[in-house]
This record gives C-alpha cells, sequence and structure tokens, in this order.
C-alpha cells in the first residue's frame, strides 16, 4: 500500500516501511526505510533538524540559511547545490554546466505496475501484488524533469525503483550519470556484503565494516561479470537489520555507497558511468534499468528469502515460471570438441537409462569447430560429426524420452568464420589498432539492427529445425577496444549494446515459449536479474569442484534462489582444480539447485551406475524442495558448511552437512536446525548414500581374507562393483529439541576401528540429512 498525506509518501509492504517527504524547499527527504510503522502521521521526530548552521557547508538558499543539503538524507541527489556527496543524477548541459536542482511537482499512485516499454527487461506484477508510486519532479530554472517510480511489491517486501529524466530544452545534453536508485540511510553501523570473484571463482561472499569514505562495487567489463555481482546487502554490525540490494540489468554496473562525515549512509546502483554518457537530444528521455530492495529486522537469510521469493514471482516469466526443473547431462566436460553421432548417442542412452530427463550438446557441433579458435556466428552443422542432422538426433533422444537441448553462442565471432569473411564490420574491432582479445573470439555489433536481424532469424530457424526444448545461451569473453561503424558516440555502446541483447531476447524467447532457456556467460559471468527476465535459469560455474562449489553457491543462492542455479556433478579429479572428492558428496552439494551431470556417463562403473540411480531417485523425489523451498545456511563452525530448505509448513527439512577438511581423533559433531518447527516431531536420518571401500586404503586388509594391494586392478575391481552403506543413524526428535539443542551425531572415524555406526565423512565429504515430519500416530511405529 502507498499513501500521501500532507506531502508525506509511505510505502509499505507487509513488514516494511519507506517514508520521504516533501520539504518546505521542495527537495525530498527521506525519513525512514525499515520495520513497518502504523502511520505516517506526526512524523516530525524525524524531519532532519535545521537548529542550527553548519560551518563550512553551503546552505541552499538565502531564505533557508539552515539548509544544508549535504546534511540531510535525500531520494536523489545533484551536484552544484552543496551536497558534496556523490550525485545520483550528472547532466551536462551548455558546454559542461552541471548545477542542477530538483523540486516536487507532482506525483501519482497506480494500483500495479505499469509497463514502460522502454527496452528494458523489468519486474512485473499486477494490482494484487503491487502498487506504483510515480513522482515527478522539475528543475527549478531549467525545463528538466525527473519522474521517480517506486513500485512495492507487498508480499516479499521488495521496493524496485527507476528513474526516467526528460530533456525539455532546445539544446541535446551529456548525461554523465543516472543511478536507478539512491537511499540515504541515517546511520553507519553496517557492514557491506558484496559477491566477488573471476571465473571459477564467482560470487564468494565479502564482508568488511563501512568506513567513512566511498566503497564502489563495479563492472567495467561489458557484462555484470562474475568481479562484483550487482547484489549486495548491508548488514548491522550488532543487529539483525539487513537491507538487500540488486539490479535488473546484465552490463556495466556500479553499486557505491559512501559514508559522510555526519554519519550518513548513501547508496546508489545503476548503469556503471566510469564506462556510460548518453547524449539526450531536445525532447528526448532516457530510463535507467530498475533497482531492487528490499529490509528485514531478521537478519540475512530473511533478504535472502525475500529475494528468493520476488525473483521467483515476478522476474520470472513463461512456462517455466514455478516449475520443477529438468536434470540434465551435458557433454561439455565428457566429449569437449571430441565427439561423433555414436558416442554421444551412447552417452544420451545411459542418461535415459539412469533417469536423466534432457540431453543437452555442447560447444563443438557447428561449422568447423574443433577448437575454440573458429566458427563461431556460422550456426550451421558440423556435418563431419553428426552426418546424420541435429534435427535426426533431436528425434533420436526424444525417442529416448528425453528433451534435447543445445548450446549456441550467439553473441561472438570468430575471424576464422564463414559470417566474418561477408560481414567483417559487424565485429567489434576498432580498424587500425591491434585487438586484445578474449578466447580468439570477437563481440558481434548488437547496437546494429542487421546483426540483430541476422541473429534472431539464424537462432529461430534452428530452433525451429532441431526442435529444441532447451538452449545455453553462451556470451564466453568481456569487452575490449570498443568500436562500431555507427555515428553515436562510443560512451553509449556499452548500453546500447545491452539494449541489443534484450531486444534479441525478448523476441525469440517470445516466439519460443515452450522452450527453457538457460544463460551462460563462461561459467557465471552475467548471473544477474536482467537475465532472469528471459532465461529461468543460468550456469552457475564452470567451476565444479565440490569444495570450491559451496562457496560459489552459497554466495550466489545469498542473493538468487536456488532454481535459478544450474548445479552439476562431474568427473573426479575435477577439471578445473584437479582435487579428487567423492561421488555422493558432489551430489549433496549439486543437489542445492538445479541438478545436471556433466561427465562421461560411458565409462561410469557399476557402483558409479547405481549410485547415480539413486541420487535422480532422491533428487526427483524432494526437487520441489531443493528448487523452491525455504533457503537457510545454518550457522556451524569453520570447519562445516551447512545449507538447509524446506517447505512452507517445515514438515520437511532437508540439511547438508559439509565438511572442509578431516581432523584427526575429531570432535563430536552437533547438527541444530534452528529452523525446525518446535511443534513438530521428525525422524532424522541421513539420505542412504555410499561410501567407496577405496577409502580404506590399505586397511582393507585388516577386514580381507585375502591381502589386497590397494593401489592395484584388484581394489579397484572390488570398488568398482561394491560400496559400503553410510552410517546407520536415525532418530525420532522434536523439533523444539532439534532447534534448540540438536542431534549430536555417531563419531566420524578416528583411527580407532570401523563399524556400521562409524561416519566416515574425509575431505570435501558430506551428509544429506533428511527431517520428515512423523505424525503423533506413527510415533510409536518408528
Ligand atoms: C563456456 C561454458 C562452458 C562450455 C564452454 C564451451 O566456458 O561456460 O560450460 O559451454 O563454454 O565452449
Amino acid at each position: 500500500m502507498i499513501t500521501a498525506q500532507n506531502k508525506t509518501f509511505h510505502i509499505a509492504s507487509d513488514n516494511t516501511s519507506y517514508i520521504f517527504r516533501v520539504t518546505s524547499t521542495g527537495h525530498l527527504e527521506n525519513l525512514y526505510y525499515g520495520r513497518k510503522l502504523r502511520s505516517s502521521d506526526n512524523l516530525k521526530a524525524l524531519y532532519s533538524k535545521r537548529t542550527l548552521p553548519v560551518a563550512n557547508a553551503v546552505y541552499y538558499s538565502e531564505s533557508d540559511s539552515n539548509l544544508f543539503l549535504e546534511t540531510i538524507c535525500q531520494e536523489i541527489s545533484t551536484p552544484g547545490k552543496g551536497d558534496c556527496r556523490e550525485s545520483s543524477i550528472v547532466v551536462d548541459y551548455n558546454n559542461g554546466m552541471e548545477t542542477l536542482d530538483f523540486i516536487y511537482f507532482e506525483h501519482k499512485i497506480l494500483p500495479g505496475k505499469p509497463r514502460s516499454f522502454s527496452g528494458l527487461p523489468e519486474s512485473y506484477g499486477d494490482k494484487n501484488t503491487c502498487t506504483t508510486l510515480i513522482i515527478k519532479l522539475k528543475d527549478t530554472v531549467l525545463p528538466f524533469i525527473l519522474t521517480l517510480y517506486y513500485t512495492v511489491f507487498e508480499k516479499t517486501d521488495v521496493i524496485v525503483r527507476k528513474t526516467v529524466f526528460s530533456n525539455n530544452t532546445d539544446q541535446s545534453v551529456t548525461i554523465r550519470n543516472m543511478a536507478s536508485s539512491q537511499l540515504d540511510l541515517p546511520s553507519a553501523h553496517w557492514n557491506l556484503v558484496s559477491f566477488d570473484g573471476t571465473w571459477a571463482r564467482e560470487r564468494n561472499i565479502t564482508k568488511r565494516p563501512l568506513e567513512q569514505g566511498i566503497t564502489i562495487l563495479d563492472s567495467k567489463t561489458g557484462v555484470s561479470s562474475s568481479r562484483h555481482n550487482p547484489c549486495f546487502f548491508l548488514e548491522e554490525k550488532d543487529g539483525l537489520d539487513c537491507y538487500g540490494f540488486n539490479l535488473i540489468y546484465s552490463g556495466n554496473h556500479r553499486e557505491l555507497v559512501e559514508v559522510s562525515p555526519f554519519g550518513h549512509t548513501r547508496i546508489m546502483n545503476g548503469i556503471n558511468p566510469s564506462t556510460f554518457s548518453w547524449v539526450l537530444p531536445s525532447g528526448d528521455r532516457f530510463q535507467t534499468p530498475e533497482a531492487v530492495m528490499t529490509f528485514t529486522h531478521d537478519g540475512i537469510d530473511k533478504a535472502t528469502q525475500q529475494f528468493h521469493s520476488f525473483i521467483n514471482n515476478h522476474i520470472i516469466r513463461g512456462k517455466w515460471k514455478h516449475r520443477e526443473r529438468p536434470i540434465l547431462i551435458n557433454n561439455w566436460e565428457a566429449t569437449y570438441f571430441d565427439f561423433n553421432e555414436n558416442i554421444l548417442e551412447e552417452i544420451a542412452e545411459n542418461a535415459a537409462s539412469l533417469g536423466i530427463e534432457l540431453f543437452v550438446l555442447d560447444d563443438g557441433w557447428f561449422g568447423t569447430r574443433n577448437d575454440d579458435t573458429t566458427s563461431l556466428g556460422d550456426w550451421t552443422l558440423n556435418t563431419t560429426k553428426l552426418p546424420s542432422g541435429l534435427d535426426t538426433l533431436s528425434e533420436t533422444i526424444h525417442q529416448k524420452g528425453m528433451m534435447f537441448g543445445l548450446w549456441i553462442e550467439p553473441e561472438m565471432i570468430s575471424k576464422k568464420s564463414i559470417l566474418f569473411n561477408e560481414h567483417p564490420d559487424w565485429a567489434v574491432i576498432i580498424p587500425g589498432r591491434e585487438h586484445s582479445t578474449g578466447r580468439n573470439q570477437f563481440i558481434l555489433d548488437l547496437t546494429k539492427r542487421e546483426v540483430r536481424e541476422y541473429l534472431i532469424k539464424t537462432i529461430s530457424d534452428l530452433l525451429l529445425y532441431a526442435n529444441l526444448d532447451y538452449v545455453k545461451w553462451d556470451m564466453n569473453r568481456i569487452f575490449s577496444d570498443i568500436f562500431s561503424t555507427h555515428s553515436y558516440n562510443l560512451r553509449e555502446f556499452n548500453h546500447r549494446y545491452m539494449l541489443g541483447l534484450y531486444e534479441i531476447l525478448e523476441r525469440i524467447t517470445n516466439s519460443f515459449p515452450k522452450v527453457l532457456f538457460e544463460g551462460c556467460a563462461a561459467g557465471g559471468n552475467r548471473f544477474d536479474l536482467g537475465i532472469l527476465c528471459y532465461m529461468p535459469q543460468i550456469w552457475t560455474s564452470d567451476n565444479t569442484d565440490v569444495l570450491s562449489r559451496t562457496a560459489i553457491q552459497k554466495g550466489t543462492s545469498t542473493g538468487y534462489p536456488l532454481s535459478t542455479m544450474g548445479c552439476h556433478v562431474s568427473a573426479s579429479p575435477n577439471h578445473q582444480t584437479l582435487r579428487r572428492s567423492d561421488l555422493e558428496s558432489r551430489f549433496n552439494v549439486a543437489a542445492f539447485g538445479i541438478l545436471g551431470y556433466e561427465l562421461d556417463l560411458n565409462k561410469l562403473s557399476i557402483q558409479q551406475r547405481k549410485i547415480i540411480t539413486n541420487q535422480i531417485v532422491f533428487y526427483k523425489k524432494f526437487r520441489a524442495l531443493f528448487q523452491y523451498g525455504l533457503y537457510f545456511n545454518i550457522p556451524c563452525d569453520e570447519n562445516h558448511i551447512r545449507w538447509g530448505v524446506t517447505n512452507f509448513d517445515r514438515s520437511k527439512i532437508l540439511v547438508l552437512d559439509f565438511q572442509i577438511k578431516t581432523e584427526a581423533n575429531p570432535s563430536f559433531d552437533i547438527i541444530k536446525v534452528p529452523f525446525a518447527n518446535p511443534d513438530f516431531d521428525y525422524y532424522f536420518r541421513p539420505r542412504a548414500q555410499k561410501v567407496s571401500i577405496r577409502v580404506f586404503g590399505d586397511l582393507i586388509n585388516i577386514l580381507s581374507p585375502v591381502k589386497i594391494n590397494s593401489e592395484g586392478k584388484l581394489s579397484k575391481m572390488l570398488a568398482d562393483n561394491y560400496s559400503i552403506p553410510c552410517e546407520e543413524e536415525g532418530y525420532i526428535i522434536s523439533g523444539d529439541t532439534l532447534a534448540y539443542a540438536g542431534v549430536k551425531l555417531n563419531s566420524q572415524f578416528r583411527g580407532t576401528g570401523y563399524n556400521n555406526q562409524t561416519r566416515i565423512i574425509g575431505d570435501s565429504g558430506s551428509r544429506l540429512y533428511v527431517i520428515q515430519r512423523v505424525e503423533k500416530e506413527n510415533l510409536e511405529k518408528k
């Protein structure tokens, strides 16, 4: 609900209030964003007080010499009128003038959320789920209009903002910065939580206390990037208040947090001004991407849940919204570029028999692509590898009862390609300057209409010809050497590229509403809300190492729902780290997302087949929880990682207990599940996973009647055919005991013997605990 009384605006969601007012000078002063207030009457106590002047500062006007814009919390900020913090809007007019002063002009409140048709992806909702406030501000001197949009999604406690600038002068002007949103908080006792990294280390969590000055998280790579994700949080240093922020955009972005000398915190996010400016002709308008924010008094886990719910309900759209996503097999790490029809069909046959639902043919199926130096842009079949055609392969896969999906990388062009020979000017290359390239490939100039039309036609034809159910849309490099033969100012290129990409995605996904699209960018280099408006899931990282994945998935899931995260079980040793790990543990971690397998199914041992078959049965049984359950990080010591998911009434709970490294003579583990329903009784047990007999090494000889060389063929043969069940352990436990005291688990192996209750976990080992409600009448039977 949004109310406007006495020029005070109260944007209320189920649990939060966001309140600002129009000051006597017409500026918008933020009064409060936090736990819900019962009304916005009598808020004078929250007005910033102007009882004395501030020294060495600029007062706003002669008539109000106690108003210092530098010291008040504002909804937007401009240069030139005394607020010397970072400005949210900077426009260059009249040859370098930048002073602007926006004051209130008019507002309206609408049920639902109007679509803007701006070419940018946006959140959506109807009058039952959201309300929108539109406020117009005008400059005190020039005919510039600034329109602020606030949409509150009541149930998810999320507010979405965007800003539109209209140039009603008769000159063109240059926008140098235009943040999507600005929030000024009257305090500075915050930790900044961000998601940072690079290839194969995406979205690892960084937490730092805010100090005076500016902290910037950003991307200048051309895409939202793995360097710094647009999502971030502010956590109260000594309490549980938490704000979450994100941006619906996939290009260069900037998140700026500034603590002023007066102890205020300014937070703004939007397009990165360091790689952007925009020439706005007379009579034209410019719209920012949408910014997303949330607040909770219950800590970051709750903010995470609010974002998950918002994304699942108001970002993801189309047929796959709220739908359980298929388990896939991807041939990339099984074959790389080296495959033929027989190999693929055998993998598909194995996949179908294991219960896998979607077969994805990755890179290398087109042009003459046998390595990564060639053929991007030529989206025609490699007939040497696939002489019978993609349509035939697709039919074969469908006959096996699986869906068929294909990898493409439409935004790219290889120099060695027919497309490059025909259209060298379509590649983003500066004539006369040596190009600094990435992965031997060049970016297509999506700012050109003819390039967009070519891609839409080519990809649409391919989808029809191969009868695709799924597309993995990859984008494997970052931008360099920016140039276009088009006539606009090149500082507009990055944003124009995004608008071009969004037009392509909009048209293709609308034409193929049943197809499941998965975003990808050298793993997770473009994991953002812009992509999720078109593609309901994204490949989280090329790194499938089980230990690395705990950090990558933990960071990613703090901002994005598990239903958006592609998570695969791959081979051991892992191809990115060479670390060896247990197949069961790889599954336990990958299950917290959209499960896939990316290893050579044609080489599985009997044991591995059995293990994977059981994993898939288990995942299908609990898939709704793994993809859409309420998600929690469970507090534990530094050697463990614990995640939990549960359903709405908390009658079913799954908990991952992951151990980073084995301790000798280890301490005794206790698992607490703080979110268990205290009024329920539960049955608690580990998923029935297997332990390889090879973990015992030479110790196997203590039990074996014949001498076994643990490095020899017999040992391998035994391990390929047999494994032992994990420990027997199961308890009936009341929800309050589980939540407040926890379960004291059986001892881990400690070098003093072994029996069927011994937990063998190991380095990067894990268990998945299944905790299900037991009705009173069944308690006896258990
Ligand atoms: C990227 C993707 C991988 C794979 C390769 C193929 O690295 O992230 O999953 O598709 O490209 O070249």
